[in-house]
């Protein structure tokens, strides 16, 4: 459905985001012809540019991000038409009115204001926004993460941000709720009666979710050093992963009905303290190792000497205090340079109560059902069946397999598509409202002081592994394994 025209003036929009992800989003979405004119994209950042060499950047851009097949040399040059680039400075006058000039022209369209820049100057571009009189009442502004680095400052930046905006006009991304199997998980959870019934801890032994990459720090050393994968994964994504899978059935899909649930569910998280972080957290770091078929260095050595003790992996136990879930617990780890690119959430049944067949049969095993993020996204839900033929009664443990790619012809857009889009559309249901992003880090916070207070250390792991060996004990201790994909 096409959507009226807008403005979307991108801060930071030379920067690795713009050139990786929305850029080629937008162009997406006009291939798809969701964009009508005169909508428009201006780039605005401190280095001096003309249009034309902002256009020119933008087509290197989508070269470089977009398959050439998808690359219709009538719809780029139509895209590139509708860039346009203003040099500004966040923190002086210079630019604003060159900006205002240019916005002037569509003053009743939507506009939403993207800040693909650092946090620290959230605050003086949304200042110079107000002061230049460019809020209209269709206007939006999107915030990145990090939003903040622990309770205290997260609530400095939302202050901030709120001092200029009003809630309902800012729209903080966490590109995790824009992933398709994440948005599946609602299908599948809300549109089958099959599962809700079982969906507690009468039925369910307990969840595992998975964010592994196999890349490690792609040059932002400076950023990540500070964060860990504690900060830059957990708090956000999988923590929003695990408040879809755990939430109540919100009473529709309006926006504070989904976010009401999913504050439940971060207000009930069990507190994890300087008492229990040791026995349920380990943190990792990885060492030099192979990745992607060739030698990696390690974390030390991407720091260029550096001495630092920042996990780039983190496994955890979580649990939920409330009547669903309690004693079920969430089994949670993410890192850099581990194994493989995958992401997944593992959700195991109990077993049976009683087998009634011999040995011979095999083992039965209990039920689980996989939502894979990436790559290969896809639902399995695994059974245990008859083996096929007249060997006897022997058990075989079998997916019901969803892969998308062999069940869809569409292809499989990426999470920036649909919330950039949103954003226009005024849809909030997948962005973080502000007490989200603060309940996240309450429970954050504590971890990191433990850390602190014990001294907890980062155990090495060989990079292109899957962490260290410590996490493995983590859930074994349980009786429980991390589930390897099929
Ligand atoms: C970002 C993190 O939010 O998510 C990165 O800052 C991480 O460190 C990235 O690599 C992972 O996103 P995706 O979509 O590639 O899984």
């Amino acid at each position: 459905i096409p959507v009226d025209p807008f403005d979307y003036i991108v801060f930071g929009g030379t920067g690795d985001l713009a050139e990786r992800k929305l850029l080629p989003a937008l162009f997406h979405r006009q291939l798809a012809g969701q964009l009508t004119d005169p909508t428009r994209i201006i780039g605005a950042s401190r280095s001096e540019m003309s249009d034309e060499e902002y256009r020119d950047y933008a087509r290197k851009a989508l070269e470089e991000h977009v398959k050439e097949e998808e690359r219709d040399a009538e719809h780029v040059k139509k895209f590139l038409s509708r860039l346009y680039y203003v040099s500004i400075d966040a923190t002086s006058t210079r630019g604003w009115d060159t900006l205002k000039a240019l916005l002037a022209e569509g003053e009743d369209r939507v506009r939403a204001f993207y800040l693909a820049v650092r946090p620290s100057i959230f605050g003086d571009i949304a200042t110079h926004i107000r002061d230049n009189g460019l809020i209209t009442e269709k206007t939006r502004i999107v915030v990145e993460k990090p939003i903040g680095r622990d309770l205290k400052s997260a609530e400095e930046l939302n202050n901030t941000i709120g001092e200029v905006f009003t809630e309902d006009q800012i729209f903080r991304i966490d590109h995790y709720l824009g992933k398709e199997t994440v948005q599946n998980l609602m299908a599948l959870r809300f549109a089958n009666a099959l599962y809700e019934p079982l969906w507690n801890s009468a039925h369910i032994d307990h969840v595992q979710i998975t964010v592994a990459e196999s890349v490690g720090l792609e040059g932002r050393a400076d950023y990540y050093d500070r964060a860990g994968a504690l900060r830059d994964m957990v708090q956000n994504h999988i923590l929003q992963l695990l408040c879809l899978v755990a939430m109540e059935a919100p009473s529709s899909m309006e926006a504070e009905s989904v976010r009401d649930e999913k504050l439940k569910v971060l207000r009930s998280l069990k507190p994890i303290t300087a008492n229990n972080a040791d026995e349920v957290t380990v943190r990792g770091q990885y060492k030099a190792g192979a990745s992607s078929g060739g030698p990696v260095k390690g974390y030390l050595e991407e720091l260029e000497g550096g001495v630092s003790n920042t996990e780039t992996f983190v496994a955890l136990k979580a649990e939920i205090n409330n009547w669903r879930w309690a004693g079920v617990p969430f089994y949670l780890r993410t890192g850099k340079r581990l194994a493989t690119r995958m992401s997944e959430i593992a959700i195991t049944f109990k077993p049976i109560p009683h087998s009634i067949f011999d040995e011979t049969a095999g083992k039965v095993i209990a039920n689980q059902l996989v939502i894979r993020l990436q790559p290969d996204e896809g639902v399995k839900q695994w059974l245990m069946i008859k083996d096929p033929g007249p060997g006897g009664m022997r058990l075989r443990h079998v997916p019901l397999d969803m892969s998308f790619a062999g069940s869809f012809e569409e292809r499989n857009p990426d999470a920036y598509e649909r919330l950039l889009l949103d954003v226009i559309r005024s849809n909030q249901t997948l962005f973080m409202r502000r007490d989200e992003v603060e309940a996240a880090w309450k429970w954050v916070d504590p971890i990191l002081s433990a850390w602190e207070s014990t001294n907890q250390k980062a155990h090495a792991y060989t990079a292109g592994t899957w962490g260290p060996s410590q996490a493995i004990a983590l859930i074994e201790r349980d009786g429980r394994t991390w589930h390897e994909s099929d």
